[in-house]
């Protein structure tokens, strides 16, 4: 396992390009199942979880060819199995997300039931709810869930959500592409990602319409084709430099990324003093020199602030001038980084699910522990604001969902270095 070595107090200064969504690529790659002809999905991010995904439809018989730039050919024609194992699913629970397609396109699917992870139990049952409701048997049998549809298509159905959950509506949106009929899926979820995903599937000839609103509908067809589909950029990526770069006082450009789907952190980053500029696909935050000013939040679905900016914000709030609060309604245990930055000199407490802060000027430098991918990406940007050294262990979390990270850190002036722990 590496660690990162920060040497904290310097002003980040400069440019970097932003890499394809983690979680746009991944629903993407799980719906190359739903035909088979060859998809090429472009600008794929080089992440430990693209890896799992490939790894995933590798072992179940798809073909994949990695072209130059990251690009990657899948060709689920030569398919022999439709079982997503437990030693890959345990590494990422996004597998879940092949449950779908190869109910839609085969009729059967073996997938171990993800565990929780971190952050919360993070069940499943909505996305097993959908599919039973269209059609198909699931039963729990030694921790996978074995589905099946005895044979016929999935029916169209209507879908309300209880929860609005991302990879539910994905999962639902994939398998009812194939399904006789039509399916209404109420109450879903409007991130960028599942519009992406959409757009995806429509490229692929699905019948798909109101993606980004909260009612999706899909019209079932005979089959899908083949084709290209270059991922959307990543915004927490995007996200996560601007607050680095805000939190160290500094000045940033974010290139190859999209400024509107992150209005959420763009407004809360201005409302800390950030002077923000955007373009078509890049975005300036320029600090002045000046320390952040403190802003409360609450974490919702898009197009509220994301949960998954949640811990980074907290960084920046932690060295901030004044208080407030941080309040995360998505997830049950998102404050794990809370008490790792509490030992670095950050004045935070939990009170259920806010916490109440109050900025400090800086923070020491000290030995921490990732736990999340983006809590370890907040005790990243906790490091960068220290005095003296930070270690940052265990972050192959990190390695699963930012693209070299100490290496973009380093071109913005960062004192940063990978070593084996
Ligand atoms: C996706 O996870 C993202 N992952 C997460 O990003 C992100 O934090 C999350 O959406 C929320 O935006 C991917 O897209 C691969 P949910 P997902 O289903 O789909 C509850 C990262 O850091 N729920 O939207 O698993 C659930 O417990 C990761 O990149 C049920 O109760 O999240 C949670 O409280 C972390 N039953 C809430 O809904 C279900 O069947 C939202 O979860 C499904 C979800």
């Amino acid at each position: 396992m590496d660690k990162l070595v920060i040497q904290g107090g310097t002003q980040l200064n400069g440019e970097i390009r932003i890499a394809g969504a983690k979680n746009s690529a991944l629903p993407i790659i799980a719906s190359t199942l739903l035909t088979s002809d060859v998809i090429e999905i472009g600008n794929l991010p080089h992440l430990f979880d693209i890896t799992t995904m490939l790894e995933l439809l590798g072992c179940m018989g798809v073909e994949t060819v990695v072209g130059e730039k990251l690009n990657v050919q899948i060709n689920s024609s030569s398919i022999r199995n439709f079982s997503a194992p437990y030693e890959l699913v345990k590494t990422m629970r996004a597998s879940i997300l092949v449950l779908g397609p190869m109910l839609s396109r085969f009729g059967e699917a073996e997938v171990a039931l993800p565990g929780g992870c971190a952050i919360g139990s993070r069940p499943v049952n909505l996305h097993l709810a959908a599919m039973k409701k269209m059609g198909a048997q699931i039963k729990m049998e030694n921790g996978y869930i074995k589905a099946n549809t005895r044979g016929k298509r999935l029916k169209g159905a209507h879908i309300l959500m209880d929860i609005v959950t991302v990879t539910g509506t994905e999962n639902v949106m994939m398998a009812a592409t194939l399904a006789e009929g039509q399916t209404i899926i109420e109450n879903a979820a409007r991130e960028p990602e599942v519009v992406d995903l959409a757009h995806c599937l429509r490229a692929m000839g699905a019948d798909i319409s109101g993606e980004g609103t909260a009612t999706i509908t899909i019209n079932g067809v005979e089959r899908l084709h083949g084709g290209s589909y270059p991922i959307m950029p990543d915004r927490i990526e995007t996200g996560t430099y601007l607050i680095a770069a805000a939190a160290t006082r500094g000045r940033i450009k974010v290139k190859d990324t999209r400024p509107n789907i992150l209005e959420a952190v763009l407004s809360k980053l201005e409302e800390a003093g950030a002077q923000i500029e955007i373009g078509p696909n890049w975005i300036t935050l320029d600090m002045h020199g000046q320390r952040p000013k403190a802003v409360s939040l609450t974490t919702a679905p898009y197009p509220a602030f994301p949960t998954d900016m949640q811990a980074q914000f907290t960084a920046l709030n932690a060295i901030s001038e004044g208080s407030g609060s941080i309040t995360e309604t998505v997830f049950e245990n998102r404050f794990m980084h809370v008490h790792e930055m509490n030992r670095m000199g950050a004045d935070l407490r939990v009170e259920g699910n806010t916490v109440i802060f109050r900025g400090v000027a800086a923070l020491k430098g000290a030995p921490v522990m990732a736990t999340d991918l983006r809590a370890s990406a907040s005790l990243v940007i906790a490091g960068l604001v220290s005095e003296s050294e930070t270690t940052v262990d265990r972050i192959y979390h990190i390695d699963r969902g930012y693209e070299c990270i100490e290496e973009k850190l380093q071109l913005l002036g960062a004192k940063i270095r990978r070593l084996p722990s």
